[in-house]
């Protein structure tokens, strides 16, 4: 089994986007009760507030900061790293975890919509990597990045909606995987958390909504979809994510109910598979392309 580059969690420090609400919260929770300090960045005010007062009643204000932050915004991300900077010092593990639940029917889907739902979900990933890598490299004490995708990521829901969440997510996924060879020679762990139904502030749909990205005639209200209690409590995806950073693991999902559907997903691509043989020199050739150990092995 594989294990982190970092040298335990305890004294070290993270910086969690959309970290004051739903799983970025509980990843904090978990991250401070296992001795780490954390930033949350979050573009809504009284999450943050409330996720304060939360750390006050538990007596861990100390060991939490936290700064209002658009993610989609370049210059406002790279004053926010600056901020963590100064009040945090190096930085050892980042959560890529804004979001945003994008729904729409793909003919009603503006550029607007697309930026938006893109520039948070690719974008602000985006925006954390370019950022943080060089950071987490130049310290020279290994780190671990946690990039939040979604099962809409690698199964579709059978509904009309949500092409941009899908296309968001997906790209998450695919991002992760490629980066994992590469960051480990940097000493850098990377995981996709793929969850499925956990309860947070997700379908508050709109509030989170950047002026800029939105449409000159706004769509009708989203259906009504509400958290329901028997959704996994945030929290418990939080030790899950302290689990698998310990043993850097690639994957992180949080529900076993998919596996059917993933399944027929992958059996459905493997019969679309031509079955004439390649030219075998040609295969040899580009055996880079045919296999990876990060699906093999524990690397
Ligand atoms: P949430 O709404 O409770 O938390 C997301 C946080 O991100 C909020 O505090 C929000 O203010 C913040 N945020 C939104 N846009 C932002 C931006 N532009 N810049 C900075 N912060 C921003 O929702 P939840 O469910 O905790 O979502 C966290 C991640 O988990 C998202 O990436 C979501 O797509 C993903 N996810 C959630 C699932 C669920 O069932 N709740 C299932 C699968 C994935």
């Amino acid at each position: 089994m594989s294990t982190m580059y970092l040298d335990g969690l305890e004294g070290k420090n993270a910086f969690i986007t959309g970290g004051a609400s739903g799983i970025g919260l509980g990843m904090a929770q978990a991250f401070v009760r296992n001795g780490m300090r954390v930033m949350i960045a979050d573009i809504w005010q009284d999450h943050i507030d409330e996720a304060l007062a939360m750390f006050e009643q538990r007596g861990q204000r100390d060991r939490v900061e936290a700064i209002r932050l658009d993610v989609t915004d370049r210059a406002a991300y790279e004053a926010a790293v600056a901020t963590f900077d100064a009040r945090m010092g190096k930085i050892h593990v980042l959560c890529n975890n804004a979001g945003l639940a994008a729904g729409g029917r793909v003919k009603d889907t503006t550029y607007k919509d697309w930026d938006w739902a893109l520039g948070v979900m690719i974008g602000g990933t985006v925006n954390g990597m370019v950022n943080f890598v060089p950071r987490m490299i130049a310290h020279g004490e290994g780190g671990h990045i946690v990039n939040t995708a979604s099962m809409a990521g690698v199964l579709q829901p059978v509904m009309k909606g949500g092409v941009t969440y899908t296309t968001g997510k997906a790209a998450v996924i695919g991002m992760v995987e490629q980066a994992r060879l590469d960051l480990a020679e940097d000493r850098i762990g990377i995981s996709a958390l793929i969850p499925g139904p956990v309860i947070s502030n997700i379908f508050k749909i709109g509030r989170t909504r950047p002026a800029r990205f939105a449409n000159e005639t706004p769509a009708p209200p989203p259906r009504r979809l509400e958290a329901d209690p028997r959704w996994m409590p945030p929290e418990t995806v939080g030790d899950m994510v302290v689990e698998a950073i310990r043993k850097n693991a690639l994957y992180i999902f949080t529900h076993g109910m998919f596996r059917q559907g993933m399944q027929e997903r992958f059996a459905k691509m493997l019969a679309s598979l031509p079955t004439e043989q390649d030219d075998p020199d040609l295969v040899k050739d580009l055996e880079i392309f045919l296999s990876n150990p990060i699906y093999t092995q524990d690397v």
